[in-house]
């Protein structure tokens, strides 16, 4: 039996609800752990990621590989997706009506997946989730919340890679990003010391029950 979000990916592979579909070669889901504590929502596939219809697995995504393991985390612990799951032609910037079509296929996948921390890469993935048309050199640095999440907003890894080189008075984007993957570590450090702390319900439930069974 496929599972809801394996359901709704197979759904989503033959979406034409936008123009996109039409210079496509495929959908590119989401992927990742299916029950992820943390999900990463990007803009828009590119090149490599239409190639072979998964997301992050160009530059961009190496980038993010590596400041995932910078916080000892693999691609596998966490879901990856995007606002538009189609290539926007030559990589231009995904529309207002192509994002708001793609909309619910997002939503199915935050629903699904359910994560506690969501990581928003760029300016698009903030401004869609956020409903907010501040940039995301003011919104990132710190927690928003979202959906009774915690949402996080950082650089797109394109822009510290397209930045590399350039000198900068303060921080440079890839510096800002790494201290917002430490911020990241601190949240689900946290979170984790959280949930430790947080009584066990089962020892309740049991003395409950042994009460019901005359066991006292
Ligand atoms: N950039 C994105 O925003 N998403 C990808 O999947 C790849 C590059």
């Amino acid at each position: 039996m496929p599972t809801e979000l394996e359901r709704v990916a197979a759904e989503a592979a033959g979406c034409t609800r936008c123009r996109l579909h039409e210079s496509r070669t495929q959908v590119v889901f989401g992927q990742g752990d299916p029950h992820a504590e943390l999900m990463f929502v990007g803009e828009a596939p590119g090149f490599h990621e239409d190639r072979q219809g998964l997301p992050f697995v160009g530059p961009s995504g190496q980038l993010l590989n590596r400041l995932l393991a910078g916080i000892g985390l693999r691609r596998e612990d966490v879901y990856i997706c995007n606002v538009v799951m189609s290539r926007p032609p030559r990589n231009r910037d995904p529309q207002p009506d192509e994002i708001a079509a793609c909309r619910p296929w997002l939503d199915a996948q935050i629903r699904l997946v359910d994560p506690k921390v969501v990581v928003t890469l760029g300016n698009f993935a903030a401004r869609t989730l956020l409903e907010t048309s501040t940039g995301i050199s003011r919104l990132r640095g710190r927690t928003h919340p979202f959906q009774g999440r915690v949402l996080l907003p950082t650089f797109h890894p394109a822009a510290a890679l397209h930045a590399e080189g350039r000198r900068f008075t303060g921080q440079s984007p890839l510096q800002a990003m790494e201290e917002d993957f430490r911020t990241l570590a601190r949240l689900l450090a946290e979170r984790a010391d959280a949930d430790a702390d947080a009584p066990d319900p089962a020892p309740a439930v049991e003395a409950a029950e042994s009460e019901q069974l005359g066991l006292f």
